[in-house]
């Protein structure tokens, strides 16, 4: 198992280039599978999701070819067997859009439950209504989620929750549908626009996305086409609270400036001096950070994928933050990661109180998800001495070359393997 060892205490300075977007692609990727011809997607990044959900495609029977670094041809024409199985979808979360694209190309679908990370329940029952009132019939089988009709039929969808898995699910299936379906309730998060966007760009007849009701109707066949992924809204955020805990100075690029303005407006709360530009923005800080409250909700509020990092730039700030988690049950599990680096933040459920600390002490800690991974990346970052951060697979999920990206920006960085990984390479 591979770990961070970070000597904290340097400014990060420089420019920094945020890679396409974890969660467009990772809806983009399965909803290749509707085409009949080849499809092209460029920008895409170099994190595990990807290898993952191409590695399916692949192991399905698709052809899959990077054509440079970034982008990747996919020919998945040659798919036949609507079965995606535990080994490949308990790795991630996003195996479960193979449901919807699979149903939508071929009427059925057999995927095994998905993985992902941890972050207190996290049931698809939004899903599974949405595709039955779709027509399907949806069984659980030995852990499989099998699904199944003649006929995908046009309908109206109102969601109890705003699921982002759950509109893109539905999305995906109704594509293909006879007839309209309409999802009221939906998400509105900027990677629901570009999947509708890419699929628009194959044929598909997609209003509304960005809005709380988006119309579908139905088309007969989807053709190929070139479609790059927009960048990645939660890396941008995670390196503006990372210039802005190291008091640094840097411009983050290929960014979409719009889909950070629930970061950028906490960001300026707190004391950070923000600057937008076309598509970049540039993060400096000249004063003290100031005590802030904060609460998740889905788009446009502020992302539950930024909290950990958040509140950990709140720990710098003087006086006591409040953070509630709107979204998941259980989000603050690297709180207790983060005390071992001398925050102080007490938990009710969903609420934190994040009382100011001045500064970190490096410690060794573990990633216990993604984004509990940065976040503790970004306490390292501004702590005195040396934190090792254990688990970083979690990391390199969703984040394209974080270690380089931040050595490129001065700070001191270096990825190590942990004992007993090379005997264990050896040994296999
Ligand atoms: N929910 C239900 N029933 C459902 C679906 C969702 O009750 O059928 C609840 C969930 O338990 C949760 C809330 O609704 O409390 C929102 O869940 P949502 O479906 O929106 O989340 P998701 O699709 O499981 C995606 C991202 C997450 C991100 C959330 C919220 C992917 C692959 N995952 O998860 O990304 O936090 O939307 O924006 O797109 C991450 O990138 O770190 C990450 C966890």
């Amino acid at each position: 198992m591979e770990k961070f060892i970070i000597k904290g205490g340097r400014r990060l300075q420089g420019e920094v280039e945020i890679s396409g977007a974890k969660n467009a692609v990772a809806a983009i990727i399965p909803a290749v599978v509707l085409s009949d011809e080849p499809c092209i997607l460029e920008n895409i990044p170099n994190i595990s999701d990807v290898s993952i959900s191409l590695r399916i495609l692949y192991e399905m029977g698709a052809d899959v070819k990077f054509l440079d670094k970034t982008t990747v041809r996919i020919d998945a024409t040659g798919i036949t067997e609507p079965v995606v199985p535990y080994e490949m979808a308990k790795q991630m979360r996003s195996s479960y859009y193979f449901l919807g694209t699979l149903l939508g190309k071929f009427r059925r679908a057999r995927v095994s439950m998905p993985g992902g990370c941890y972050l207190g329940d996290r049931p698809i029952d939004q899903h599974l209504k949405a595709f039955t009132t779709l027509g399907a019939t949806c069984v659980l089988d030995h852990g499989m989620i099998d699904i199944q009709t003649e006929e995908i039929l046009g309908s109206q969808i109102y969601f109890d929750v705003v699921t982002v898995g759950g509109t893109i699910n539905t999305m995906l299936a109704a594509v293909k549908a006879t007839g309209m379906t309409v999802i009221e309730n939906a998400a509105k998060e900027p990677h629901i626009v570009d999947l509708a966007n890419f699929l628009n760009s194959m044929g598909a007849d997609i209003m509304g996305a960005g809005t709380d009701v988006i119309k579908i109707r139905g088309v007969k066949n989807l053709k190929g086409t070139a479609y790059a992924i927009i960048p990645d809204q939660i890396e941008a955020g995670t390196f503006m609270v990372a210039a802005a805990a190291t008091r640094g100075d840097v411009l983050i690029k290929n960014v979409i400036p719009k889909h950070l303005e629930s970061i950028t407006a906490k960001l300026e709360k707190i004391g950070v001096n923000v600057e937008e530009f076309d598509d970049s923005v540039r993060i400096t800080v000249d004063g003290p950070f100031v005590k802030t409250s904060i609460k998740t909700m889905p788009h446009p509020g502020f992302p539950t994928d930024m909290q950990p990092q958040i509140s950990t730039l709140l720990c710098l700030a003087e006086g006591a933050s409040i953070v509630t988690e709107g979204i998941f049950d259980n989000r603050f599990r690297y709180v207790d990661e983060l005390r071992r680096m001398g925050a102080d933040i007490s938990v009710d459920g969903k609420v934190a109180v994040v009382e100011g600390i001045g500064s970190f002490m490096g410690a060794p800690v573990m990633a216990t998800d993604l984004r509990a991974g940065a976040a503790l990346v970004i306490a390292g970052l501004a702590a005195k001495g040396v934190t090792e951060i254990g688990d970083i697979h979690h990391i390199e999920r969703g984040y394209e070359d974080m270690e380089g990206k931040l050595r490129a920006l001065g700070a001191d960085i270096c990825k190590k393997s942990a004992p007993g990984d090379s005997i264990r390479q050896a040994a296999l």
